[in-house]
């Protein structure tokens, strides 16, 4: 499976997947990162391990359709058959959505269905829930929708803010996002209308990360 990552900032999730790529663990190669921000911090992740990056800036097409099929095209330039979002701030139209069927994953701060969109953290303390975490899902056309692939959990301490509860997720994102991909390159990831199936998965015991690897 050869993986295009789509991203628009710092790339932490972007390092994630190439640190498991580094040590065999992704069973995919990153083929391609591309950025819609020309100075987003992961694309210097990138040229640091050699793999090729591009920048689509969003901000020099008219049309979101112009900017989704520059997307494209550089996504097939580079013989990309799978993208991973990895914090890429953009919404993609549906054509995009529907040429890349089933063919592309998201992860997102929360656990979905609750709190898509931003701001998720400063959401999840406002709203009271005891316990949060990451989302890896199918990208479809209507925002953070889409079959889910993997869930991982933490609880909600006291003391937390949102910046230390992003800062815990995130380091559990760091996790998950490498697995799921591996998962999906692996065969072992079915959909089955709005829901996923894992084949072979080992299922845990321990609540906070169901499935695990
Ligand atoms: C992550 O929290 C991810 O879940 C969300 O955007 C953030 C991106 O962070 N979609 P990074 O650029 O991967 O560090």
């Amino acid at each position: 499976m050869k993986i295009g990552v789509l991203i628009s900032g710092r790339g932490s999730n972007l390092q994630s997947l190439i640190n498991a790529q580094l040590v065999g663990q992704l069973s995919a190669e990153i083929a391609a990162v591309i950025s819609n921000v020309p100075e987003a911090g992961g694309l210097e992740r990138a040229s640091k391990v050699g793999i090729a990056s591009t920048v689509v800036n969003h901000r020099q097409f008219d049309k979101r359709d112009d900017f989704d099929e520059a997307l494209n095209k550089a996504l097939l330039l580079a013989g990309v058959d799978f993208v991973c979002l990895a914090g890429f701030m953009r919404i993609l139209g549906d054509d995009f959505v529907n040429n890349w069927k089933d063919r592309v994953i998201n992860i997102h701060p929360s656990l979905l269905p609750a709190f898509k969109g931003l701001n998720t953290h400063e959401r999840a303390l406002e709203a009271g829930v005891r316990f949060t975490g990451c989302t890896i899902h199918f990208v479809r056309s209507a925002l953070d929708e889409g079959p889910i692939i993997l869930q991982a959990v933490l609880p909600i301490l006291p003391d937390d803010t949102p910046q230390s509860l992003a800062a815990r997720v995130l380091q559990l994102e760091h996790k998950t996002y490498p697995t799921a991909v591996r998962m999906i390159a692996e065969g072992r990831v079915q959909i089955d209308g709005k829901c996923v199936k894992i084949k072979d998965g080992s299922f845990t015991s321990d609540p906070m990360i169901i499935p695990t690897d």
